[in-house]
């Protein structure tokens, strides 16, 4: 059987990309950031999880205005890096686990989630991103990634208690195929970061801390935040953080911390990381 053995959740700021793809992480600047992510490469290579179930949002790279999926699972055999202006970034195609993502599809829109399928589709910074900051700079990502793009650019956004239950249900669904696979899920996004208007540049520490020591013991309490608490305390852009918990639902309910990291600013943005692990018994 498959199992999800740990859960990530870290920022994606376009920026943290560029600096890595432009070897600046050791610059004064970058250095305490990446620092904080020491510890997760390092278990990363003992773990060699087969696949990453990883939950990011399009930025208005694959989709636009023209169509706008809440839930969206990549079932492709590969999809490529985006280019969101400035050509795509220089790292690997992400290399698909179709037949877990379709069992993934199955299984949770028969447990009443709606999930988009695609098929094919360019993969922006939100995915990426956290790939090199967990993984570096390979030849080659070390394993399979499973897309599973939210919704959080356009209103409405699913509440952060439909994405905890999609969560689970996503574990269900893991538990139920097969193969015997080690599977993570990664949470991507916030913390608190705006990018427009007169509060843009807002950063929320206390708020951040809060949200981040409470995700691995007491995260029923973070689904009750109410979405335009996020938008008041955390910025537009803090909405990100529902993602984190479709990583926390999909394991086990009592989990390990591992690491937990939270460095402000990286470009415009508050950046948190923390690393769970599922405790089966
Ligand atoms: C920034 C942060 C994001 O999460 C994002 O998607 C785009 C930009 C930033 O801080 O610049
Ligand atoms: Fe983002």
């Amino acid at each position: 059987m498959a199992r999800i053995t740990a859960g990530v959740g870290s920022s994606h700021v376009p920026l943290i990309g560029r600096a890595i793809d432009t070897g600046n992480t050791q610059d004064e600047y970058w250095k305490p950031l990446f620092d904080g992510y020491e510890f997760t490469k390092k278990w990363e290579e003992q773990e060699k999880p087969d696949v990453v179930i990883l939950v990011y949002n399009d930025h208005a790279s694959a989709f636009d205005l023209k169509m706008i999926p809440t839930f969206a699972i990549g079932t492709g055999e590969r999809f490529k890096p985006a280019d969101e202006g400035f050509g795509p970034r220089p790292v690997p195609d992400v290399i698909g686990a179709p037949d877990l993502a379709w069992h993934i599809a199955q299984s949770v829109i028969q447990q009443d989630f709606d999930l988009t399928i695609v098929n094919e589709m360019d993969v922006d910074h939100g995915l990426t991103v956290p790939l090199s900051l967990m993984f570096g700079q390979p030849e080659e990502w070390p394993c399979k990634v499973i897309p599973l793009a939210v919704n959080v650019v356009v209103y409405p956004v699913p509440n952060g208690k439909r994405c905890y239950n999609l969560g689970k249900a996503i574990r269900n669904a893991v538990e139920s195929f097969d193969e015997d696979l080690n599977v993570q899920i990664w949470g991507t996004g916030g913390m608190s970061h705006q990018l427009q208007g007169p509060r843009a540049g807002l950063i929320n520490k206390e708020w951040d801390l809060s949200f981040l020591n409470r995700l691995a013991d007491k995260p029923e309490e973070l689904t009750e935040i109410p979405h335009v608490e996020y938008i008041r305390e955390a910025g537009s852009e803090g909405i990100e953080l529902v993602m984190w918990l479709i990583m926390r639902g999909a394991l086990t309910d009592k989990v390990k911390e591992l690491h937990k990291h939270y460095h402000v600013p990286a470009s415009n943005t508050a950046v948190g990381h923390i690393v769970l692990e599922s405790q089966f018994d």
